[in-house]
């Protein structure tokens, strides 16, 4: 905004105040955190999936600070417990993949064995594991066709390490964290004063500020979605706090780990009327929206419209640019996938391991481009605001 005439804040005090936007650009609240630039919510939201994974090592401190200056809107994590009850942002339930523990031969005494899911999986917990000894290995890329530079250079990082890298943001930039294997973690990991997994992770939102509904002013200023797999942690969590959460629904044949209900089951129009009570919207694999045949794709499903139908948005997971993720109907091109699920399928939200590429499709096909209209109006409510 180059030049404004002097009688412009009250012209635009005037069409700020007759516009019926859906969010209006929240007035900035006089601290510090108010000259922020507000998270964009007028197109489908950028999930930044373990960070800029498809760059760097998943779940790492360099991970998400490249997926902001990327533009994520949220940085999403998964989150575990070390043996001593500290929350980590960890994917896998072992360390094998995706760190060095293979090197730290003080461990290999470490090695269990236990039933996890319905399925004995063998390796190293990070539940049998101090947050100082997870602190001492270092993590690494899971795919072999990903950059192998960064492996063996950065640390796991606990949930606040990771709120904090999002509060710290040049601009709002809200956090996608899971409730990963409720059921494992409560058997493994026991806190005093009989608190589960699932009150140590809403009282950590809390302790950082984290309240309020989908887009209320709190909501805004902070900005989170909290998701499961397990029904019964969003229920239970659902008197403790009104944070919008999200009910991830994995593939066909996988039951949930809480209830042992089918895919169908959940997927079901009863389901979808009961779950909306607790959630505002549902996190699909995206091969169980449109399924897939030997790399291609096939008729959409239902599940979109009727969770529309039900009021709540659809996040699906996980976009990825390399070509084994590819479908062959998108040839080749991530930009093809991205304008096939936002305008085709309508999607609200999009797990992405390529924030970056997700921005620049975004910038270049939206109306609103991130920078001018939505900076302009920002700026605009800054103006309004000083005259309050
Ligand atoms: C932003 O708000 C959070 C939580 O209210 C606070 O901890 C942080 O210090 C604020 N940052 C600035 C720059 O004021
Ligand atoms: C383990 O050590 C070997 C030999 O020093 C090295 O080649 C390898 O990259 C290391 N592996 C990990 C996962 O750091
Ligand atoms: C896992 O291993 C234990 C001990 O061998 C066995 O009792 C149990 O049935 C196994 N569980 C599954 C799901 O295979
Ligand atoms: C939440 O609180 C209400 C009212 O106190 C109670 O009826 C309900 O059972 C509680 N729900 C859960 C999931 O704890
Ligand atoms: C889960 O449900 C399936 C199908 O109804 C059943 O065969 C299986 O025994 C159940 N598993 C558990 C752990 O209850
Ligand atoms: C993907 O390509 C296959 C093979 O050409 C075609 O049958 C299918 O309809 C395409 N799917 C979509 C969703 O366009």
């Amino acid at each position: 905004m180059a030049s404004l005439p002097s009688f412009a804040p009250f012209v635009f005090l005037l069409l700020v105040i007759g516009s019926n936007a859906r969010t209006l650009y929240p007035l900035p609240s006089k601290g510090g955190n108010g000259s922020r630039k507000p998270l964009q919510t007028f197109r489908p939201y950028n999930i930044a999936h373990r960070g800029s994974n498809g760059e760097l090592p998943e779940e790492t401190r360099p991970a998400y600070l490249r997926a902001i200056e990327e533009g994520a809107d949220f940085i999403e994590t998964d989150v575990l417990s070390s043996k001593d009850g500290v929350l980590i942002c960890f994917h896998d339930v072992t360390l094998d993949d995706t760190t060095d523990i293979a090197n730290h031969t003080g461990f290999a005494n470490r090695k269990r064995t236990y039933e996890v899911q319905g399925i004995n999986m063998t390796g190293f917990f990070p539940v049998d594991f101090t947050l100082k000894e997870l602190k001492s290995l270092r993590v690494k890329q899971r795919y072999s066709f990903r950059d192998q530079q960064f492996n063996g250079k950065f640390q796991i990082i606990t949930f606040e390490e990771f709120i904090t890298i999002a509060q710290d943001a040049p601009r709002v930039v809200g956090i996608y964290p899971e409730i990963k294997n409720p059921v494992f973690i409560n058997q493994q990991v026991k806190w005093s004063h009989g608190k589960r997994f699932e009150d140590k992770f809403v009282e950590t939102l809390q302790k950082y500020g984290y309240k309020g509904s989908y887009l209320s002013k709190d909501w805004l200023r902070q900005p989170v979605f909290i998701q499961s797999f397990a029904p019964t942690s969003l229920v239970y969590i659902s008197n403790k706090t009104d944070l919008p959460k999200i009910f991830l629904i994995d593939d066909v044949i996988v039951p949930t780990q809480d209830t042992n209900q089918s895919f169908w089951e959940i997927t079901s129009d009863e389901y979808l009327d009961y779950i909306k009570q607790y959630v505002v919207g549902i996190g699909p694999w995206k091969d169980t929206v449109v399924p897939v045949v030997e790399n291609y794709m096939t008729n959409p499903t239902n599940l979109v419209a009727r969770a529309h139908a039900h009021n709540l948005q659809v996040h699906p997971y996980t976009y990825r640019n390399e070509f084994p993720f590819l479908h062959f109907n998108f040839s080749q091109d991530p930009y093809m996938e991205y304008d096939y699920w936002i305008n085709k399928i309508g999607v609200d939200g999009l797990f992405t391991d390529f924030t970056g590429s997700l921005h620049r499709y975004q910038e270049w096909t939206s109306n609103h481009k991130d920078d001018d209209d939505k900076n302009l109006l920002h700026k605009i409510a800054l103006l309004v605001s000083s005259y309050e």
